[in-house]
């Protein structure tokens, strides 16, 4: 059996989609271990969760202006984690060219819209407000031009009319929670694998 993948998941905030790659992980025959967590925020209450998994953390603010010292205290952290493969999941900060050229088809996001719609924030209320029937979310690969890198697996929802953008943004989640363990399964298993577009 090829030995699992060493993932290091983003995350800035809640980290619920963190939690269910956390929980997908445990699965013995999962081709992904999550060995690390990095947060661009000292708050963020995902941090908490991954510590009592017993997982590693590290917080790298992002609040200085020199983003490449970021971009290379962030990679620096990697390789010493030995790390194979990135999630982002609501990392909320640009990455740089040099960055993202260096982990190109190793690291991937979601992204609550089925893109290439509505890259960027607030996609929830953008949906509404194009009168769409459906909505989603979407895993991709991360290319240095945000929200473009080819998509690996979208879930469609519909919208309601009675959604807000809270009521949709929660029907939305539920699918993210399903779609990102599986995208990583496929990426991890080398079932997908990148391609330039
Ligand atoms: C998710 O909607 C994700 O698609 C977006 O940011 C949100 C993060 O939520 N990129 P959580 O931190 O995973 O709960």
């Amino acid at each position: 059996m090829n030995a699992k993948k060493r993932v290091v998941i983003f995350i800035s905030g809640r980290g619920s989609n963190m939690e269910k790659l956390i929980e997908a992980a445990k699965h013995p025959k999962y081709s992904s271990e999550i060995i690390g967590v990095i947060s661009n925020k000292a708050d963020a209450k995902g941090i908490e969760f991954a510590k009592k998994q017993g997982i590693k953390t590290a917080i790298i603010a992002s609040r200085q202006k020199d983003k490449k010292a970021v971009d290379l205290t962030i990679d620096k952290q990697l390789l010493e984690w030995d790390t194979d493969l990135i999630c982002l999941a609501g990392y909320m900060r640009i990455l740089g060219e040099d960055f993202c050229e260096k982990w190109e088809g190793k690291i991937i996001n979601i992204h609550p819209s089925l893109l290439p719609q509505f890259k960027g924030l607030d996609t929830h209320q953008r949906a509404i407000n194009a009168q769409n029937s459906e909505h989603g979310c979407t895993v991709h690969f991360v290319t240095a031009k945000m929200d473009d890198g080819p998509n690996i697996g979208q879930i469609a929802v519909p919208i309601k009319l009675s959604d807000t953008a809270q009521t949709l943004s929660e029907r939305v989640l539920i699918a993210e929670h399903n779609l990102y363990p599986w995208a990583l399964e496929q990426v991890a298993s080398e079932q997908v694998t990148f391609e330039k577009k």
